[in-house]
């Protein structure tokens, strides 16, 4: 069945241990309120970019993370590099850290680095120490090169280093948190054991300046669920869960950075780390601009302003050198356009009774195909509906009513969207509203043809008001005719003229009409559709000061389309 080197690349991996956990609890939990979220843009996003931010762009993106609102913002990496320690010795030297922003410095837990931390942050109101070791197997025994007992002394010294460093900053308050590098490739009673001693050594940790334990998902190597299961493992197995607050860091390498983070949510974590739109390492960090709007679309208030996307997702487009994906969730640009005909006309239909959505489904949302509305992000209806030769009828109408105010009738729609499709064909491109507008104009107001209305003037009978006498003057290839008709309407002693001069194998059925605007300002649309006896029904389209008026010139602009198809 299997080509043989299939099976032989496969049995190379092997399906990761779960924690054993029969009595978990995260399947049947609901999330109801949003955990706190810390961004590492600067640091774990920065180191991945290839061509990292320089101090310009970095103060730049820290101040746009402080307006979308994160508390807790990690810096930098001060000890790796002169441009670190600077930037964040300057957000201090120059007083641009909010007073309600935490800002974070990492550090391995390492002597010299972790003192080199500590000057970086010298005159800081508050700060977050951010120290972390790789605690897989893996990693000590192919990495280090030394076993667990080594790793649990490195970390005990580098808690009691970091702790002295803080009590020498009476004027600072310096939290720490202690991130287990690896947490899903380690055994969970080695982290646990190593939490606990962190927790002791630090011994200031209290319920309201808790130590944040960061339980990373360096690499994903998991599915989801393993995470959420070792997470509530962990949460259910710390002594002192009260003092401290238990932070996801999940990698997107299988692509479900953004599902195993909300899972261990549900198993307890109360915090998020992550990056705008998952920018880090390899495939990247979680991105939190999902995260946040998942939970923002279930209705929980996150504390992060995201009703601009637009305009963000441009600037850290601009500082990261990097485009956002086109289908990335909330930001991408096709995420609020419907190309597929069904599509477009679900959601024209759904929008159109969207004032019914409280009374029918108790909430004020709730749109085909559009999970939120696209103005809480910033976003306008007007691109909601992309036009290219695979749209429907639906959403080639709802553009023109929605951007134009024009509301042709529902048989006239198939005619409108012939019209379209076979421009974008030929195009082979998607077509913009402007464009989608042009072709409504060119092919049902002003077609080419033979006929152009000089002027028509209707007026009553001076006996008998219900009789119309109308004058029409019609240019035909170019050469105006003149005639006078009655009729029991303006619009029927057109007609009746029209047969005078010899064009009468057509009728008119009933037509629709509208007003466009409002007040002095506002003109009629005429929608006509001709009869022909031989080749059915063709729409014209015609505006004018009055209704009258706006019917004849629809009459002449059907009768042109017509002259055209048949001279095809
Ligand atoms: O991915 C990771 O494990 C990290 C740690 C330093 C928190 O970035
Ligand atoms: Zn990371």
């Amino acid at each position: 069945m299997f080509p043989p080197s299939t099976v032989a690349a496969v049995s190379k991996y092997q399906s990761p241990a779960p924690v054993l956990l029969p009595d978990r609890q995260w399947p049947s939990r609901s999330l109801t309120h949003s955990p706190l979220w810390a961004s590492v843009d600067l640091r774990d996003g920065n180191q991945a970019l290839p061509n990292p931010l320089n101090p310009h762009q970095k103060l730049e993106y820290f101040e746009l993370l402080c307006r979308i609102g994160f508390k807790n913002i990690e810096v930098a990496f001060p000890s790796a590099s002169q441009d670190d320690f600077d930037f964040t010795h300057r957000l201090i030297r120059e007083d641009r850290i909010p007073d309600d922003v935490f800002i974070m410095v990492l550090t391995q837990c390492r002597q010299h680095l972790i003192a080199r931390t500590f000057e970086s942050i010298q005159g800081v109101r508050q700060a977050i120490f951010h120290c972390y070791i790789a605690t897989s197997d893996l990693h000590i025994r192919q990495v280090f090169d030394f076993d667990r007992r080594a790793v649990l002394d490195q970390v005990v010294g580098a808690v009691t280093q970091i702790r002295q460093g803080a009590e020498a900053m009476p004027d600072s308050d310096i939290r720490l948190e202690f991130s287990p590098e690896e947490f899903t490739d380690s055994d969970p009673s080695f982290v646990l054991e190593l939490c606990e001693a962190v927790y002791r050594t630090w011994s200031r940790a209290t319920s309201e300046k808790p130590l944040i334990l960061n339980l990373p998902a360096t690499v994903e190597r998991r599915p989801p669920n393993h995470y959420a299961d070792m997470v509530e493992w962990f949460c259910r197995s710390f002594s002192h869960p009260e003092d401290v607050i238990v932070s996801l860091h999940s990698h997107n390498d299988q692509g479900m950075a953004v599902a195993a983070t909300e899972l261990a949510l549900l198993a307890g974590a109360q915090r998020v780390e992550g990056t705008l739109f998952g920018h880090g390492e390899r495939t990247g960090n979680v991105d939190l601009v999902t995260v946040a709007n998942n939970l923002y679309s279930r209705g929980i208030a996150t504390g992060l302003d995201f009703s601009n996307l637009p305009e963000i997702a441009g600037t850290v487009e601009r500082l990261t050198g990097m485009p956002v994906y086109y289908r990335a969730p909330y930001a991408g640009e096709y995420v609020f356009t419907a190309f597929s005909g069904s599509h477009q006309d679900a959601i024209r239909k759904g929008m159109n009774r969207l004032n019914e959505a409280p009374e029918k489904f108790g909430v004020g949302w709730k749109v085909p195909y559009l999970h939120v509305d696209p103005t809480d992000l910033g976003r306008r209806y007007e691109s909601l509906i992309r036009i290219n030769s695979q749209s429907g009828k639906g959403g080639i109408v709802w553009i023109l009513e929605r951007e134009y105010g024009l509301q042709p009738p529902r048989p006239m729609h198939p005619e409108i969207g012939a019209a379209v499709q076979e421009y974008a064909d030929e195009l082979g491109r998607e077509i913009n509203a402007s464009e989608v507008y042009g072709i409504f104009q060119s092919t049902f107001v002003n077609p080419q043809g033979p006929y152009r209305l000089n002027g028509y003037w209707p007026r009553p009978d001076e006996q008998d008001p219900t009789l119309i006498h109308g004058e029409l003057r019609l240019s035909i290839e170019g050469c105006e005719q003149s005639i006078t008709a009655d009729g029991n309407g303006p619009v029927s002693a057109f007609m009746n003229g029209l047969r005078l001069l010899g064009i009468s194998d057509f009728s008119v059925d009933d037509y629709h009409e509208q007003a466009l605007g409002k007040g002095a300002d506002a003109i009629a649309v005429a929608y006509v559709p001709l009869k022909f006896e031989a080749n059915g029904v063709l729409y014209g389209v015609g505006t004018g000061t009055n209704i009258n008026q706006a019917a004849v010139n629809a009459i002449v602009a059907a009768l042109n389309r017509w002259s055209s198809a048949h001279q095809r």
